[in-house]
């Protein structure tokens, strides 16, 4: 299992309106608390948490997949991997 790390968790980002304050972005993906760290992290010998500051109150696009060159932030590179289907009605524009 643990060769599987990180695991992806979902095909989009994960959009939020976050308050101002400092978060730990969960880098391996076993988070309970997605996308934030929970400690799970633990049971692997490679990943840590990835701080992050946010200065102000705005919606945050996490990367849920873990592959973005942005991280915590997406880039779209879920677009890339195994299995993503881009999601096209008018309620939920692609991701
Ligand atoms: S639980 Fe994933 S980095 Fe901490």
């Amino acid at each position: 299992m643990m060769e599987d790390l990180p695991k992806i968790r979902g095909l989009h980002s994960l959009r939020m309106l976050m308050e101002p304050g400092e978060y730990y972005y969960c880098r391996c993906g076993l988070s309970q608390n997605n996308p934030f760290c929970d400690g799970s992290h633990t049971k692997t010998e490679r990943f840590t948490p990835l701080p992050v500051k946010i200065r102000m109150k705005q919606e945050v696009k996490w990367c849920d997949c873990r592959h973005s060159k942005t991280l915590p932030f997406c880039d779209h590179s879920h677009r890339e991997l195994p299995g993503y289907v881009p999601k096209t009605t008018h309620e939920q524009p692609e991701e």
